[in-house]
């Protein structure tokens, strides 16, 4: 495996060699403002087998097409109406993706035999340089085996790789550290499939018609990706929340053992000295606590607890996808009351 710094400078022979390696078939993980991504050139079938195989993901499960810009997205995709067009003017680029009517020269491995694919332009500087030289769709999920944390760092997800991806780019810890807004437009409305940076409210500026789809209903899945286990650190952990900070005091005692690791706000950690605790940051900064969570989740397994607490956030703004990342990576273990 090669190990390539972009961090400091993005350097042409590098480039190359980036270009090269998806052109011959194989597989690159890159970083983007979200999370990294494990890539593979869409249009190749069996370069985006890689990806299923490196990942251990399900085959029923689609990818995200990332291309370098607007005109592109003619290449891959069908753009069906205003609203599309308009979604793609306000939040391209950047952490959203966009599902639209797939074109014939995308295989189905690529959208697990749906007619449609998820379409993302990074905002990431050295994803944006990637895709530009290399000028190839770029079919690429979260760097991280199936069912574990998304990669926000190369120290994060080498291990996982190293044997099976022959060039990893370094391009620093990912901003926003959780992945993009995964959005279809169905029968006019703005259907939200997983929640991210792109909030509700955001989209709410576009039209007034825009609903969430979470798993939590007992709504069919739409977003194959959203019926797997995800998220999850090898240790139990359990999610809790209240307003009240006194009510959540309560409940967290009630649960913590000594070998427990609490994951949560600046705000609380006095409160729990004699404990191992993991802080993702201030209440007030979700943005903080985003581009945390990930390698929190990962860091608290390292120390072989019994049990992992991990404080909720209130479910608004960029809330609303954080909890949707901490429900399933507590496996739904919700505790909101005494
Ligand atoms: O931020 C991100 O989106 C990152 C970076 C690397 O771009 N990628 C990412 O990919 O998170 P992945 O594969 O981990 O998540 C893709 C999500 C899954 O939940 C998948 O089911 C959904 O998008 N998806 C992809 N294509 C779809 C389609 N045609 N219809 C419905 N959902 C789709
Ligand atoms: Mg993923």
């Amino acid at each position: 495996m090669k190990l390539i710094d972009f961090t400091k400078e993005i350097d042409k022979t590098n480039l190359d060699l980036i270009k090269e390696t998806f052109k011959s078939g194989n597989l690159v993980i890159f970083p983007t403002e979200t999370v990294y991504g494990i890539g593979a050139d869409a249009t190749n079938k069996e370069a985006v087998e890689k990806i299923f195989l490196a990942k251990n993901r399900a085959s029923d499960n689609p990818l995200i097409v990332h291309v370098a810009s607007k005109e592109k997205i003619d290449e891959i995709a069908h753009i069906n109406s205003l609203l599309e067009k308009t979604l793609i003017d306000t939040f391209m680029p950047g952490p959203f993706t966009l599902i639209l009517e797939k074109k014939e020269n995308i295989p189905d491995i690529v959208s697990a035999n749906l007619n449609s694919i998820g379409v993302r332009i990074p905002e990431n500087k050295i994803a944006q340089k990637i895709l530009e030289h290399t000028n190839l769709p770029i079919a690429a999920p979260s760097a991280n085996l199936s069912s574990k944390p998304s990669g926000t760092s190369v120290s994060d997800i080498i291990t996982e790789f190293e044997n099976t991806v022959p060039v990893i780019v370094n391009g620093g810890n990912t901003k926003i550290g959780i992945e993009s807004t995964v959005v279809k437009v169905i029968d006019d409305t703005i259907t939200i499939l997983r929640p991210g940076k792109v909030t509700y409210e955001d989209l709410l500026e576009v039209t007034d018609k825009v609903i969430i789809k979470d798993k939590l209903t007992n709504e069919k899945v739409i977003s194959p990706g959203l019926k797997y286990k995800h998220y999850a650190p090898n240790t139990k952990c359990i999610l809790v929340y209240n307003e009240d900070s006194l009510i959540y005091n309560d409940i967290v005692k009630k649960h913590i053992t000594n070998n427990t690791v609490i994951i949560g706000s600046k705000e609380n950690e006095n409160n729990f000295k004699n404990y191992t605790y993991l802080s993702y940051g201030s209440k007030e900064n979700l943005d903080e606590i985003s581009s945390n969570i990930f390698t929190l989740l990962r860091k608290a397994d390292t120390y072989n607890p019994d049990l992992i607490i991990i404080e909720g956030v209130k479910k608004e703004g960029l809330g609303l996808a954080i909890m949707n990342r901490l429900l399933r990576a507590a496996q739904y273990n919700y505790i909101d009351t005494i």
